[in-house]
């Protein structure tokens, strides 16, 4: 059962009227009817878990900033700069109405009194999509602006961007710089106020759990996880979209039955389970449920569920190293410790790649990440650490053979393929 995408007759922005039609809106209209703490005890019973990519239980934070006595603020996070995410957006360009009214619904549950939409400043369609959605249910009186104040925000086009403390700082009018916790932004948020900050598909999953009721919710999934999740399959393969699926649907039903494996019948050798701060898994996770504690135990993560299958012919130093290149330049350079781990591994990792240095180097990454664990005022540390010491345990020989003779059985036959087309 789809919770998030009802089916589409087009490929347009579901309207007002259209979102009505399928009982968009129920909730809202009927939550009048609940005290806010039923709607928080619903989400609680539901096990939602935060989708924006550390699946942490959502109604935890809704109960703790329900005890604060402060005037209250959500942000609906729709930063989206992780390379090859692309739910978010596609939520708001289709169906705005679905995330205003998760919104609505998670303002009234925690009496907040200002929502913040942070949209990249690039989705300018899903800036649009949401103004006129807003516009819409302003004229049917679904929205008291009075009551609620709600203002879409231009969120800076850099990855730490979409970090929730670094948010705060641009919703403050200053660069996205991280800050240090605690306090966490349900305690001192926004210019000091409990703020509630939820990806959007977590806001998206909202009217659901109240029309249906958390036990509906349950239904769907698994026990530690319930509901469903939206997971992006790149143009690598033969059928790429995006597609809802309950949790615990086995990965090979999404890779091969759904996206028809990688284009032109080609194999893998790795997977990237959930965007690039995930941990490479070998090809034959493929027979792991999709479930965050099924992916935790195997040493990774569904992260964003932008899934990503690694060919059987690509050498892993160069999309390891392509990965390290992009945590180093988006680490805002703020902590000494991520600055220098983050410029460190794709420096290494070139060197490696170039043959230019020894096996010690390998030691060296592995030290380096050991000593930044815990360090850090985001966990940006953390994400560029996953993809390099999966990519070393899981494919030492690439890394081997590089700094052995500068090059690989894989890059070799890149080189003469290359060689003899010119
Ligand atoms: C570097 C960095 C970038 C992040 N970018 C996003 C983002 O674009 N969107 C998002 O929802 N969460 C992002 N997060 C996670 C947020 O900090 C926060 O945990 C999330 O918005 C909470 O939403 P949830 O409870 O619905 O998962 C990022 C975290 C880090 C460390």
């Amino acid at each position: 059962m789809n919770i998030l995408l009802p089916e589409k007759r087009s490929n347009q922005r579901e309207t007002l009227q259209e979102c009505i039609g399928r009982g968009g809106y129920l909730a809202f209209r009927s939550s009048f009817q609940s005290e806010p703490s039923q709607l928080v005890a619903a989400v609680v019973a539901s096990g939602l878990q935060g989708r924006g990519g550390a699946a942490f239980p959502a109604g935890r934070k809704w109960q703790l900033l329900r005890g604060s006595p402060f005037e209250r603020c959500l942000v609906v996070n729709g930063g989206e700069d992780e390379p090859g995410s692309r739910k978010d957006r596609f939520l708001m360009d289709y169906f705005p109405h679905l995330v205003l009214e998760g919104a609505l619904l998670s303002a009234r549950a925690i009496c907040a009194s200002q929502v913040f939409f942070y949209i990249n400043e690039k989705f300018e369609c899903s800036q649009g999509s949401l103004k006129r959605a807003l516009q819409e249910a302003e004229d049917e009186r679904l929205i008291d602006r009075a009551s609620l104040r709600i203002v879409i925000v231009n969120a800076p086009s850099a990855y730490v961007a979409g970090e929730d403390t670094a948010l705060l700082e641009v919703l403050e009018g200053k660069p996205p710089i991280p800050r240090k916790k605690p306090p966490y932004p349900v305690e001192y948020g926004y210019e000091g106020r409990p703020t509630l900050i939820h990806n959007v598909e977590t806001i998206a999953n909202i009217p659901f759990i109240i029309r249906e009721g958390a036990e509906s919710y349950r239904r769907i999934g698994t026990p530690a996880s319930p509901g469903t999740m939206l997971f992006y399959l790149d143009e690598e393969f033969s059928r790429p979209g995006i597609y809802e699926l309950p949790f615990g649907t086995p990965l090979r039903f999404l890779v091969e039955d759904l996206g028809g494996g990688l284009s032109h019948g080609r194999s893998f050798r790795a997977i990237l389970p959930g965007g690039p701060s995930t941990a490479f898994l070998p090809a034959s996770a493929l027979s792991l449920r999709m479930e965050h504690k099924a992916f935790q135990e195997n040493g990774s993560s569904l992260g964003c569920g932008n899934l990503r299958l690694i060919p059987s012919d690509a050498c892993m130093v160069k999309v390891t190293l392509e990965i390290a290149e992009f945590f180093a330049r988006e680490s805002c350079g703020k902590c000494p410790q991520c600055r220098m781990e983050t410029n460190t591994f794709a420096v290494a990792l070139r060197k490696i790649l170039s043959g230019a240095a020894n096996l010690g180097i390998l030691e060296q990454i592995e030290r380096l990440a050991a000593f930044s664990r815990g360090k850090g005022d985001c966990s940006l540390i953390h994400m560029a650490a996953a993809p390099v010491l999966s990519a070393l345990k899981l494919f030492k020989t690439d890394f081997e053979c590089h700094l052995n003779s500068g090059t690989c059985e894989r890059c070799a036959r890149h080189d003469r393929v290359t060689t003899a087309g010119n």
